[in-house]
């Protein structure tokens, strides 16, 4: 687990298959810009034996309710692959600051732990909440990818965000990780 201020980060297990299957297939959960999908408990199975090397944290509060998830995956290119990070959170906890935080947390654990020289985020250009937490936890926007995602019948385009190892320097908000 890792810890931070007001919330924790906690591995997912196989026994979370429902929930999991739950969330990603509830519009409401992943918001409108992210992709519309049905996700069986034996897709969301696969999640832990892909290719992606998908991981996928909850986001806890101290009290253990779960209000949502980060998750970080590799971005696979023949000359090499780019990690990166997506979340979400379930309606009502929103706005409260939670996803700034889970990302600050995930952002310090993965370049304490990985030998990556950047992480890097896509949000849908409309998505204006993501961007502003993508910007208070360091990131930068690169630039747009056109018509990157097939999504809700139409080609969208992304934002790309990016953060440095340089820039990011030293853990800010990791205080703890424990094995439960
Ligand atoms: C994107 C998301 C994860 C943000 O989580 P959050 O916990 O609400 O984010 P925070 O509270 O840490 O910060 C959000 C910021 O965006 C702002 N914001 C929230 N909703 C907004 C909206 N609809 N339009 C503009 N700004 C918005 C908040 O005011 C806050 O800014 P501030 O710190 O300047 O006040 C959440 O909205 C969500 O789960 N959305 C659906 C799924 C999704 O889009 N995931 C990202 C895919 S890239």
């Amino acid at each position: 687990m890792l810890e931070g201020k007001n919330i924790n980060l906690r591995v997912m297990e196989k026994e979370d298959l429902p929930l999991i299957a739950e969330w990603f297939s509830s519009p409401e959960v992943f918001g409108e810009y992210n992709p519309l999908r049905q996700m069986s408990r034996t897709d969301a199975e696969k999640i832990f034996e892909n290719p992606l090397e998908l991981k996928p944290f909850f986001i806890e509060k101290k009290d253990g309710s779960k209000i949502g998830f980060v998750a970080h995956f590799y971005v696979l290119h023949v000359a090499g692959r780019q990690l990166e990070i997506g979340y979400s959170l379930v309606p009502s906890e929103r706005g409260k600051g939670y996803c700034t935080e889970a990302a600050k947390i995930m952002v310090d654990y993965l370049f304490l732990s990985k030998e990556a020289m950047r992480i890097q985020a896509q949000t849908d250009p409309r998505n204006v909440a993501s961007q502003k937490v993508l910007e208070k936890v360091g990131f930068k926007r690169e630039g747009t990818v056109r018509k990157n995602f097939f999504m809700r019948g139409e080609w969208r385009d992304a934002y790309l965000y990016s953060i440095l190892r340089e820039e990011w320097k030293e853990p800010r908000l990791l205080t703890k990780t424990t094995a439960h």
